[in-house]
């Protein structure tokens, strides 16, 4: 094995297509992003067969940029990596199939990398000393899950949402006060401006599972004084209904990640996925953090949202323990962490 290894990554499994050139998964050497929020907007959130669509469109341009940008060119590659699953099967499909093509066309090894194990990997990437075994926190548009990372590539789930990710949550409850698509950004912003305790949202707890998750109660909570607000013919204050809902989402996340931090007795905490963006949520586990006196930490924004550069890091440390994919790897919609 030579000394440094670079991967060149991609992402699909939503709709951002996404490469990267990662080094020894920890240095970025470029991280390209096509967003296709601007097209998902009109119809209120991800349309599967628009998205698989765009990442046919835009998938070579999105390579060619992150190897230009990385001053590299794919025979200095070590490795092709590509998220196979979780997502959505179409666009997983059209990066998967980029992938095998240009393993196929160089004879460069294949790396499947899952999504999860990516967003986790983000905090690998501006955090050199951090190094498991920690505890994560990974809370994105489809996943809400406590992890325990005993070594690289190796999970241990906790716990994870009953119903709705987090993610989810703050999508809908954006919709449902007019914020529009994605939500999380817009409902962390208008959050500032409102008071989080003007109104009582639930807080729910899972009997007998206390790591476990539960946000639909809350959205209903939601919807309901909104439709209450109506029937009475009150104005409703946006910014009150955000960040009185934020405060109720963050309260339990933190509160079931500390407990298990406390119970488990592990001294590091990553938190990961989009939400994990969310300005007030990284406030509550500073504070958090500090008096149990853990160490924190959390990616830049822009990698806690879907990127390739965070599934060049993970596949680093699978590449490292000999983990290849075959050329018959196939995107796997439902892919479970810890799987293979
Ligand atoms: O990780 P991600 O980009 O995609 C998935 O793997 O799902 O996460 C997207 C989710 C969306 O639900 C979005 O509303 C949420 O992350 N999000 C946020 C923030 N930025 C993105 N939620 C709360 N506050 C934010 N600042
Ligand atoms: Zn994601």
């Amino acid at each position: 094995m030579s000394e440094t290894i670079r991967i060149l990554a991609i992402e699909s499994s939503c709709d951002e297509t996404a490469a990267a050139v990662v080094e020894n998964g920890r240095r970025v050497l470029s991280n390209v992003i096509f967003s296709q929020i601007e097209l998902h907007k009109l119809y209120g959130g991800v349309v599967p067969e628009i998205a698989s669509r765009k990442h046919i469109e835009k998938i070579s341009q999105v390579i060619e940029a992150a190897l230009d940008e990385s001053g590299m060119t794919l025979q200095q590659m070590d490795a092709v990596a590509v998220t196979y699953g979780p997502g959505l099967v179409g666009p997983l499909l059209v990066g998967v199939s980029m992938a095998k093509a240009l393993c196929f066309a160089t004879g460069l090894p294949l790396i499947g990398v899952h999504h999860i194990e990516g967003h986790i990997s983000a905090n690998y990437i501006e955090n050199q000393q951090l190094e498991p075994p920690f505890l994560t926190l990974v809370v994105s548009g489809g996943h809400t899950h406590l992890v325990i990372v005993r070594d690289y590539g190796v999970y241990e789930v906790i716990g994870q949402t009953r119903d709705d990710a987090a993610g989810e949550a703050f999508d809908k409850v954006a919709r449902a006060i007019g914020l529009g698509y994605p939500g999380g950004p817009k409902i962390d912003r208008l959050s500032a401006e409102g008071d989080p305790l003007a109104i009582r949202f639930p807080r729910a707890k899972v009997e007998d599972s206390p790591y476990d998750f539960s946000f639909s109660g809350l959205k209903s909570a939601v919807l309901n004084y909104l439709n209450g607000c109506e029937m009475k013919g009150e104005a409703v204050n946006r910014a009150d209904v955000a960040a009185s809902f934020q405060k109720a989402v963050i309260d339990v996340l933190v509160e079931h990640t500390m407990e298990a931090a406390d119970a488990l007795g592990l001294p590091r905490l990553a938190i990961a996925g989009g939400v994990a963006a969310n300005s007030s949520l990284r406030m509550a586990f500073v504070h958090a953090c500090e008096e149990k006196k853990i160490a924190f930490y959390h990616p830049s924004p822009s990698l806690c949202t879907d990127n390739a550069a965070m599934i060049g890091a993970a596949a680093y440390y699978e590449y490292r323990s000999g983990r290849r994919s075959g050329l018959d790897l196939n995107a796997v919609p439902n892919l479970k962490l810890g799987e293979r």
